[in-house]
């Protein structure tokens, strides 16, 4: 069982959501709690704005498209479904990733951990074909029900036909000969030998494939990265073509950079929430954790230098997730036109 597992009720009641933190310093945790009540942080030190809804980041022959998502988040045991706007926004893609933020256990639950039921995969495979998805486990709630429920849960997720990666053995998958996407995840609520880390990530860059790192990073509730996250995502993007990141629970602007040779590479620095069974707009500490956003690129050889790959065509979307008006019902995520952290000025329109 998980390493600091103890059956006591008064344990897991009173004891165990104490001793969660994802951060190395009890004062960045506090920092955390801080902002999860007071609705987000707003300081956007490095100037950051979003790129238009559809950005042609590069002049591609598209080969194949990729869609990305960020956090599914426990439902409480609460029914989840996805409004058409989110099934068609993924609809032209090979390949949807998708932060999974936790296990799937029958092992009680006590806030923060996080926990998923069986229902949330026939959930998700409404939003893209199974087939299709391909579920990230590096996160910080990978390790709060320990290294054999882990296991557990991949094993489950094999036998209902999800593809999935990022533990320790498990840090990047090839989706095609050209396509490598690489995991890991900056932080651990819990200890965990099983866990993909992101020290020295670079090492899983394939050579001559498109190389895209999805990463759990960065800090909770704050709508934009410090300067030290984006020089982490700087300092990644010298070695990948395309940086998606999650953790923040809000989304934080998509981004571009030009590398030495003129291509652009996509660096998002988070796509918040994709679903949660506790999104309640009108709940304090909760009131943050409603959005998100989709994103999909197309990536190819570049038209003047075929043997390169590179994105081409970026569209991406806010999404918000609400309750249904029947309660019984659950949750549903749909895409929006904006996010009310975001003024539309930070949002340039599409050419
Ligand atoms: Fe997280």
């Amino acid at each position: 069982m998980q390493e600091d597992w103890n059956p006591s009720w008064l344990h897991q009641r009173f004891v165990r959501p104490f001793t969660a933190n994802p951060y190395p310093t009890t004062g960045e945790g506090l920092r955390m709690i801080w902002r999860f009540l007071k609705g987000g942080s707003q300081d956007n030190p490095a100037g950051l704005r979003f790129l238009p809804r559809q950005t042609q980041l590069n002049d591609i022959t598209p080969a194949m498209t990729l869609g990305f998502a960020g956090d599914a988040m426990s439902m409480w045991g609460k029914p989840l479904r996805f409004d058409r706007s989110v099934v068609d926004f993924f609809a032209p893609c090979d390949h949807v990733l998708v932060n999974f933020e936790g296990v799937i256990t029958d092992l009680p639950q006590y806030a923060p951990d996080q926990k998923h039921t069986r229902p949330v995969l026939d959930a998700l495979a409404q939003m893209a074909p199974r087939d299709k998805l391909v579920l990230s486990m590096a996160n910080n709630h990978t390790a709060d029900y320990g290294a054999a429920e882990c296991r557990r849960c991949m094993q489950l997720l094999d036998r209902e036909g999800f593809t999935h990666f990022g533990v320790g053995d498990t840090p990047f998958i090839d989706l095609a000969p050209r396509l490598r996407v690489t995991t890991g995840t900056q932080w651990s609520n819990r200890k965990g030998s099983h866990l993909a880390w992101l020290d020295k990530v670079e090492r899983h860059v394939r050579p001559g494939a498109f190389n895209v790192l999805f990463p759990h990073f960065g800090y909770e509730l704050e709508l934009f990265p410090r300067p030290s996250v984006v020089d982490l995502a700087t300092s990644w993007l010298a070695h990948f073509d395309a940086v998606v990141g999650h953790h923040s629970h809000n989304p934080q602007p998509i981004t571009a950079q030009v590398d030495r040779t003129g291509i652009r590479r996509l660096c998002a620095y988070s796509l918040g929430n994709l679903s949660f069974g506790m999104a309640y707009r009108h709940v304090p500490g909760l009131s943050a954790l409603t959005w998100g956003a989709v994103a999909r690129i197309t990536v190819g050889p570049l038209k003047s230098q075929p043997d390169r790959w590179a994105a081409g065509e970026l569209t991406w979307s806010f999404i918000e997730c609400l309750p249904l008006p029947d309660r019984r019902a659950g949750f549903e995520t749909r895409t929006v036109a904006q996010c009310a952290f975001f003024p539309p000025t930070l949002i340039p329109p599409s050419h």
